[in-house]
């Protein structure tokens, strides 16, 4: 990223910062924009941003009234040079505008194909300790690097699920179709589990290893699904998984779910070296825990695409010692990697302030030191 520029995002009415490659820490006191600003970033991939905002809710609001729409334009290092990317919300309805050097695209999700950006949030410290559905999130997302369909995978199993909800709610006896459903629901609710698990036994492999001071972790999917497919071959998977959910009709009819598939599996992480699952290290372990997968990540990205992807480390520093802290300055100098990490002190950063462009950030104001 070289150079970012925001519309009536949030707490700015307009921005314009000029960057270089290198490592970017924000600095400066609670509420003074740094997680706005990395939010704006995050819309630069496809999908809600960081804090998976609705597209009005980010509209910059001044004395109670709404301005906006909002807009976040930057130059992004591609695979080809760098492009324009421009994003924003379209005047009068709640739909998401892209262009990519200056020509509209169809939808947010060609963006996967310019830029990749990742990022850790202070809420996503307690990933390891709440339910699947966030687990399953940030592993989908680890997997848009790698698996170009499986988005729209995603949303093919999505589609066919929300259908079969809706015929066994209205008692629907068309067993035919429902039949066809359940079928669409296997067909790509194995799609989704294989993309998952290739992503999980690429990150694995990289994470076995160890890196420094960050532990080394494991990495799997746990689910039924996956279970089958580790044990026997895909079509015997298929017809096992349509005859489950033929035969669970009236258990999902209450609940609007399904008793296996893509919406039940969960990223299993365990801390290697103290043989434990990831929720029961500490605090200040599961953050390392969370680093390691981002930044091994990033690195195969960049090995898989010959960019390093962007990463967004939102109060990255809060629960790191000075140790895991050194390790993660020297993985992102190692890596060339662009990341924004954001903190209330700057004395935290010290270690990287040499070869990191340090951003005061003040009311909305941005004063490069
Ligand atoms: N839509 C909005 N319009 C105007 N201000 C907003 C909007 N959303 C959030 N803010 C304000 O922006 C300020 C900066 O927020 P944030 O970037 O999260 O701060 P921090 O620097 O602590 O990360 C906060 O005071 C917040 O209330
Ligand atoms: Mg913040």
């Amino acid at each position: 990223m070289r150079r970012v520029v925001l519309t009536d995002f949030r707490n700015y009415p307009a921005l314009a910062l000029a960057v270089e490659a290198a490592p970017v820490v924000l600095f400066g006191p609670n509420g003074a924009g740094k997680t706005n600003l990395l939010e704006a970033l995050s819309f630069l991939s496809p999908g809600r941003g960081l804090r998976r905002a609705r597209l009005a809710e980010v509209d910059r609001v001044q004395a109670g009234a709404p301005c906006g729409p909002w807009a976040v334009a930057a130059s992004v290092a591609g695979p080809a040079g760098l492009v324009e990317i421009g994003t924003g919300r379209a005047a009068g309805a709640d739909r998401r505008l892209v262009r990519v050097d200056g020509l509209p695209q169809k939808s947010a999700t060609v963006l996967a194909e310019w830029a990749q950006v990742g990022w850790l949030t202070p809420q996503m410290d307690r990933l390891f300790l709440e339910g699947a559905g966030v687990r399953r999130r940030f592993l989908d997302r680890l997997a848009f690097g790698f698996e170009p369909g499986h988005a729209e995978t995603l949303a093919a199993y999505d589609r066919a699920l929300r259908q079969r909800a809706l015929l066994l709610q209205g008692r629907s006896l068309d067993t035919a179709w429902l039949g066809a459903l359940e079928h669409a629901m296997a067909e790509h609710g194995i799609a989704v589990a294989t993309a998952r698990r290739r992503t999980a036994r690429r990150l694995d492999a990289r994470l076995a290893r160890g890196r420094d001071a960050f532990p080394a972790a494991r990495v799997a999917v746990a689910g039924e699904v996956e279970g089958w497919l580790e044990a026997t071959g895909e079509a015997e998977v298929r017809e096992r998984f349509a005859a489950r959910l033929a035969g669970n009709r009236a258990c999902d009819a209450a609940t609007g779910g399904a008793v296996l598939g893509p919406p039940r599996s969960d990223l299993a992480v365990r801390h290697a070296a103290r043989d434990l699952p990831a929720a029961q290290a500490s605090t200040g372990e599961q953050k390392a825990l969370l680093l390691a997968i981002t930044l091994a990540h990033a690195e195969l990205l960049a090995e898989a695409r010959g960019v390093a992807p962007i990463l967004l480390l939102d109060e990255v520093a809060a629960h790191l010692d000075a140790e895991n802290r050194a390790c993660l300055f020297a993985e992102v100098r190692r890596l060339g990697i662009q990341a924004w990490m954001s903190g209330t002190d700057r004395a935290l950063f010290a270690a990287i302030a040499g070869t990191a462009q340090m951003v005061a950030v003040d009311r909305a104001n941005l004063t490069p030191c």
